[in-house]
């Protein structure tokens, strides 16, 4: 799957060859695509090994496109430990870029025959798409529910995490039920990874995360350590996140909403999904398999141990 996506994203002339690649030569965690093959267990022949290849790198992706466009909506400097595409380029070569990899990764699930992977993915796509769009329209009001809050994080990273999972079920030829149950799995474990993921802007440190702490407040997005802080700590409730505007004032907001013991909070109730994830996994897996899905749903919180 390397390879393949090393290949795709290189070869479409400069100057975007030159941002795609280094976007997926970045690395990150290949979370999304781990989860497609482990939804499928061992593959059993050569066709099934290649429809795989080719669903976990769409789904990849599509992943690194919607990154590279969401560092132009949230203005950020960092991803993967190294300058965005944003920082180095600027706006429109961006957006060309994440369009391209948009564009390549249904190209790449197109050569095989089955539409229905097209269509869960397009889904997938449309709801990160509308997650952003939740989340700009929700910007800088902190009195946000948290039931809008779970809403924003299951369309922008629950949703892929749910196709990643039945994509894998599909290629190798999982029942309907199965690929259902495997899919909302990846759902649950996909909300507390978004959960934990906004744990760690505002934990840090900067050197593991390779973003930098309070980038969400920079840029006006309310999330769970913050909206549970608020009730915590009045002072914090009387914060204008307008008023939030340099880095360093970012980091002492951040070091007194972990203060008010919020980041525990936050990181339990990703804690609770994980452990409901588990519990949707489906009778009749393979033990090996089993295990594995397991270790995948401690993985999304291991990162923050
Ligand atoms: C970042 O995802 C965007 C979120 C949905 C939180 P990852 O943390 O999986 O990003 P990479 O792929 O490892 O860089
Ligand atoms: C996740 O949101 C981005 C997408 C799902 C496109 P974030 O804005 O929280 O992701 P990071 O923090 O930039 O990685
Ligand atoms: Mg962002
Ligand atoms: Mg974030």
């Amino acid at each position: 799957m390397e390879e393949r996506l090393t290949a795709i994203a290189g070869a479409h002339g400069e100057p975007l060859a030159t941002h795609a690649g280094a976007t997926i030569a970045a690395g990150g965690k290949r979370l999304r695509p781990l989860l497609v093959l482990v939804a499928a267990g061992e593959p059993g022949s050569a066709e099934v090994e290649e429809a795989l290849v080719r669903a976990a790198a769409a789904v990849e992706l599509v992943h690194s496109a919607t990154l590279v466009h969401d560092d132009v909506l949230d203005d950020a400097p960092l991803r993967r430990g190294v300058p965005t595409v944003y920082a180095t380029a600027g706006r429109d070569a961006a957006t060309q870029t994440g369009d391209l990899l948009f564009a390549r990764a249904f190209s790449e699930l197109a050569r095989g025959e089955d539409a229905e992977q097209v269509r869960l993915l397009s889904d997938a796509g449309s709801a990160l798409a509308r997650g952003e769009l939740v989340q700009r329209a929700d910007a800088w009001d902190a009195s946000i529910s948290l039931e809008r809050y779970l809403h924003r994080c299951d369309l922008k990273t629950a949703r892929l995490f749910q196709a990643a999972a039945r994509l894998g079920a599909r290629c190798a030829g999982a029942g309907g039920a199965v690929e259902e149950a495997l899919g909302d799995f990846g759902r649950r474990i996909g909300l507390a990874f978004q959960l934990l993921d906004d744990v760690l802007d505002v934990s840090g440190p900067a050197e593991r995360t390779g973003k930098h702490r309070g980038t969400d407040l920079l840029d006006g997005t309310v999330t769970l350590p913050f909206i549970l802080a608020r009730a915590r700590d009045p002072e914090l409730g009387a914060i204008d996140p307008r008023t939030i505007t340099e880095p360093a004032q970012a980091e002492a907001v951040c070091d007194r909403i972990a203060a008010t013991g919020a980041l525990d909070e936050a990181r339990a109730q990703a804690l609770d999904h994980v452990d409901g994830a588990k519990a949707l996994l489906p009778e009749g897996l393979e033990e090996r398999q089993r295990a594995a899905l397991l270790l995948v749903a401690d993985g999304v919180v291991a990162r923050y141990a």
